[in-house]
């Protein structure tokens, strides 16, 4: 199909040599430490619009000192993943989700919004130049990390007139250093990510910045990751530091997931809204809802929380073992993880490596 936007393709005269690829595709990849040979820039002026796109070899961009992203931050992200599947083929998972949240993204932050299908095309220029790398392993994948910076050079402070879109991509391994095993989590009652009509659903980098304190905090005290609460009442939970949250609540012989509601201040993952749609294929029911802290504490004592577990795109679905916080440590479940997380895991990656069949035709074929 030709170019539905003008991207020139200048390929890497010097790639990673094939056994060397190998090599660093059969190891522990983890995540984002390793990229692959090109990236996609695209610029945007506001007199003229998107103008025409390159790939090109991978390596650092020159940006000048004056660039309005590096001193009032006007900076948004994306992040999803492309599968090899089991016929050979490579598929992303979602992406127009992703391409419509990064126009939301760019909204909040007065920033130009990227046309869904130019998002698209920019992916699939990518993954095709780079298909030899996304891995085949099961649990891995190539994980595309669409950036939109402001980049025009001016100290006033307003919406920047110049942006630059870049799209890097990683193979991806876990995102936690244990894989899947349950990992416990710190909430965090002294810092707040997000409050409402503030940034909070948007993926802006700032929103990354303000939480990196207690991500830290979170770490001194063993645990992996940071959970928020709201920052009206500082009792609602709201998400984690880098992914969503869900409950698995077990009452009368009904397993019901449970996820905080949108609030406008936490991120709408297209993670959780996806296990939305398939824990009632599974036989669960779903409930969006205010959920406490005190809620959270006393059902896993009472025995009717059995499980907890983290979702997004990095995370995939990882148990939560036990959750930790000023009134001291509790255990959900027997803290091993359950049944239920790896019910809908082992689900979403059929779906995610074609395996089992896309009812809801979530996945993108790329090549
Ligand atoms: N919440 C935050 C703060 C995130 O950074 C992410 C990751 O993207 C998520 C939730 C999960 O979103 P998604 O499932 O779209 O990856
Ligand atoms: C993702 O899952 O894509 C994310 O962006 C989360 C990452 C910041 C940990």
């Amino acid at each position: 199909m030709p170019p539905r936007f003008p991207i020139e393709v200048s390929p890497s005269s010097h790639p990673t040599p094939t056994d060397e690829r190998s090599r660093v595709l059969a190891s522990a990849l983890g995540f984002g430490q390793i990229f692959t040979d090109h990236m996609v820039l695209i610029p945007f002026r506001e007199r003229e619009g998107w103008l025409p796109g390159a790939l090109q070899p991978y390596a650092p961009i020159q940006i000048d000192p004056a660039a309005a992203v590096l001193h009032y931050g006007q900076s948004v992200f994306e992040g999803f993943k492309a599968f090899r599947q089991v016929t050979g083929d490579i598929a992303c998972f979602r992406p127009d989700a992703n391409a419509k949240r990064f126009q939301h993204s760019a909204r909040r932050l007065a920033m130009p919004e990227m046309p869904i299908d130019m998002f698209l095309q920019a992916a699939e220029i990518l993954i095709q130049q780079d298909r030899d790398w996304v891995p085949s392993t099961r649990g891995t994948s190539l994980y595309l990390r669409p950036l939109l910076i402001a980049t025009e050079c001016s100290l006033g402070v307003r919406p920047s007139r110049e942006y630059q879109f870049i799209l890097i991509a990683s193979p991806a391994g876990d995102y936690f250093r244990g894989g899947i095993k349950p990992v416990s989590v710190w909430v965090c009652d002294n810092y707040v990510r997000a409050a409402p009509g503030g940034t909070g659903e948007a993926k802006f980098g700032g929103n990354y910045a303000a939480s990196l304190i207690a991500q830290a905090e979170a770490t001194q005290r063993g645990c992996a990751q940071v959970v928020w609460l709201d920052a009206v009442h500082r009792d609602q939970i709201e998400e984690m530091g880098g992914m969503n949250i869900f409950f698995v609540l077990e009452s009368n012989g009904q397993t019901t997931l449970v996820t905080p509601k949108l609030s406008g201040s936490l991120l709408p993952g297209i993670t959780r809204e996806s296990l939305l749609l398939i824990g009632p294929k599974l036989g669960y029911a779903v409930e969006e809802r205010t959920i406490t802290l005190a809620e959270w504490i006393s059902s896993a004592q009472a025995g009717q929380m059995t499980e907890a577990f983290a979702c997004g795109t990095a995370a995939v679905i990882t148990p939560i073992g036990s959750m930790h916080g000023q009134h001291g440590e509790t255990l959900i479940g027997d803290g091993q993880g359950g049944p239920v997380a790896q019910a809908l895991r082992d689900y979403l990656l059929a779906i995610q490596y074609g395996e089992a069949q896309d009812l809801l035709g979530w996945m993108h074929r790329v090549c």
